[in-house]
């Protein structure tokens, strides 16, 4: 297990950079393709370890996958969604949530058994909240402990029945998964969210023909028309650039450009809390193809205010969470995060694994049963944090690392992985190398563990 010892920035970081492609937008490229006649090209696919679990999936259900990572190229040919197969195999999806509840809803209407599984985290992820839903409408579905885990089976059938559901949770992954399965429907289907989540499916839905409608808080899916085919290019991902726009709004007298980023409005919460904080982050030259806004943004320095983050918005910044909790610890005044309780669920107890790693260096955090209360500006310190296995708790931790007045040892970082693989080549590119990886966990000597 490697660990990366992190020293304080010295120098302002700079440079324009590309972020890795969206994941949520391959993930859901490569399976709209599977159910799509013809062939789809992705450009700008990223390739990190949990798309590499939906296209090992697809190819299971029977689809053909070209991947060639060189080109950022990811091609898919299928004969449309009647033609994909009983999976030959269990479909793992290793740490991936978005590949396995997505993956479900799809299986839903491919007909014979597919056995879904991933990793210990996954299998400790909540299932109940798919499985529900999916066997109210007639799908045979199941899984480990009275159907509230991974591993599940699902025993597809088509037509399925058209239905009415109400998402309780915000959830995209949920929305998604039923989205997919209104499309094996016998009729229209509704899905009502009262809280907004991200809404790339129903965009790149859209855009190879299906007959998706959004009126007010319900979402409309009128199945039978076949799905075309076509190319997508993808933006950067928002959430991963979440990590270089902390880090150019800590270090002091930086000012990076971030180009061809994902800006869809239920992705950017962000940014919108960042410019209520008073960060100074500028949007240029921004566009909208297929439903989704993208542009470039320039970041730079900045004094930072403190925060207020409610039920509603917590979707549009799920996953940004941790990273903005390490801002809230160089944010002037107390920094509050309510409604998050789902961030318990995600690759690890996020409230927890950022309090107890930010409360190590230092700052001042209260966890709460669904939120966090962070007062600032602290300085940090140094000290050992642990990733706990998650990728996005891994680089929050390793962003305070440029910011504390001593080195910061990140433990487990390979999760990095997870999610943006050059995450360390990135932060190189815009002017931070002041970094150390260590293979393994302990190769650390008694005395240098000391001084940390
Ligand atoms: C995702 C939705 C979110 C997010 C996850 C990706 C998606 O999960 O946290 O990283 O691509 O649909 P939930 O749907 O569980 O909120």
């Amino acid at each position: 297990m490697g660990k990366v010892r992190m020293l304080p920035a010295s120098k302002k970081l700079k440079g324009k950079i590309f972020c890795p492609p969206d994941k949520s937008l391959s993930h859901r490229a490569a399976m709209i393709g599977a159910l799509s006649v013809g062939e789809t090209v992705v450009q700008n696919f990223s390739f990190c370890h949990d798309t590499w679990s939906t296209l090992h999936c697809l190819e299971l259900l029977g689809v053909k996958v070209q991947a060639l990572p060189n080109q950022g190229l990811v091609k898919i040919s299928s004969s449309g969604k009647e033609d994909l197969s009983e999976p030959t195999d269990i479909l793992d999806v290793d740490n991936s949530g978005t590949t396995l509840r997505l993956i479900a809803g799809i299986t839903a209407g491919v007909q014979g058994l597919s056995i879904l599984t991933g990793d210990q985290s996954i299998r400790r992820r909540p299932m109940k909240r798919i499985i529900d839903p999916l066997r109210k409408i007639g799908v045979i579905i199941g899984g480990r402990d009275r159907d509230q885990y991974a591993p599940l089976y699902v025993i597809g059938k088509k037509p399925l029945h058209a239905f009415h559901h109400t998402l309780e949770i915000p959830s995209a992954q949920v929305k998604s998964c039923l989205l997919f399965t209104a499309l094996w429907g016998d009729g229209p289907s509704f899905i009502k969210e009262p809280i907004v989540s991200r809404n790339h499916t129903e965009n790149m839905l859209k855009a190879v023909g299906s007959d998706i409608r959004k009126q007010k808080e319900v979402i409309e899916v009128y199945p039978g028309k076949e799905l075309k085919a076509r190319s997508f290019n993808l933006p950067g991902d928002v959430s991963s650039a979440a990590f270089l726009i902390a880090a150019a709004l800590l270090v002091s007298g930086s000012y990076i450009i971030i180009q061809n980023l994902g800006l869809n409005p239920t992705r950017t919460g962000m940014l919108d809390c960042l410019q209520r904080m008073g960060a100074k982050i500028k949007t240029f030259d921004a566009r909208e193809e297929w439903g989704e806004r993208q542009g470039h943004i320039a970041v730079e320095h900045s004094i930072l205010n403190h925060f207020e983050i409610d039920r509603e918005e917590i979707p549009s910044l799920i996953d940004e969470i941790p990273i903005l909790s390490v801002l809230a610890t160089q944010a002037h005044g107390r920094s509050i995060i309510r409604g998050a309780g789902e961030l318990r669920v995600k690759e690890s107890d996020r409230l927890h694994a950022i309090s107890e790693n930010l409360i190590s260096l230092g700052a001042l955090v209260d966890e709460t049963k669904d939120g966090l209360v962070i007062s600032g500006p602290v300085r940090l310190k140094g000290g050992k944090v642990k990733s706990y296995g998650d990728h996005r708790i891994a680089m929050s931790m390793v962003i305070a690392g440029l910011i504390a007045d001593a080195p910061v040892e990140v433990e487990d970082i390979e999760c990095i992985s997870i999610s943006y693989p050059n995450f360390f080549q990135d932060l190189q590119k815009i002017g931070y190398g002041n970094f150390q990886i260590f293979p393994d966990n302990s190769l650390m000597s008694p005395h240098e563990q000391e001084e940390v």
